[in-house]
């Protein structure tokens, strides 16, 4: 099988093995485009060495830990590689803690994390890949969990 060639970057980040067709997400999760100046680019569908696979490229940017579990609750095996310098001085894996909070909306209108008072959201990540998360409160599963990023 043959790797991809995607132009390299200087600097920024490299979100690499989305899941396929997950690409879009990525972007709408990092407000890309609506409050982007951002150079951005974006593969989707493109088979690597392992497969088939979706990358995201973001020059002169780095990511915040909350948007690194959102990424990890649509993308569970991501890899994040940070450029400098046209070099990836850093690679990791995104990794879900056991539990998240403020960053999905529970599905159930009546939850207690959904009234008026403020009572942040809260999520047991009951697996990883693929992701499931319940809720703290009243224990909900969303089905689509992409669905309830906020
Ligand atoms: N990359 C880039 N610009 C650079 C260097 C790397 O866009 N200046 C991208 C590569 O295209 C790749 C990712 O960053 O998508 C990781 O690069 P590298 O670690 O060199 O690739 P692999 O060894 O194939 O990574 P992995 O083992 O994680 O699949
Ligand atoms: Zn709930």
């Amino acid at each position: 099988m043959k790797e991809v060639k995607v132009t390299p970057i200087k600097d920024g980040t490299v979100i690499d093995h989305i899941t396929p067709g997950n690409a879009v997400k990525v972007l709408h999760i990092l407000k890309i485009p609506e409050s982007t100046t951002a150079v951005v680019s974006v593969a989707i569908n493109v088979t690597g060495k392992k497969g088939k696979k979706d990358i995201v490229k973001i020059e002169n940017r780095e990511l915040d830990p909350r948007e690194l579990d959102k990424i990890a609750l649509i993308a569970p095996k991501a890899t994040i590689n940070i450029i400098r310098d046209y070099e990836v001085v850093k690679k990791h894996k995104v990794e879900l803690p056991t539990e998240v909070i403020g960053i999905a909306k529970c599905s159930n209108p009546t939850c207690i994390s959904n009234a008026r008072e403020p009572v942040q959201s809260r999520f047991h990540v009951v697996c990883r890949d693929p992701p499931r998360i319940r809720c703290y409160y009243c224990e909900r599963e969303p089905e689509d969990v992409a669905d309830r990023i906020v």
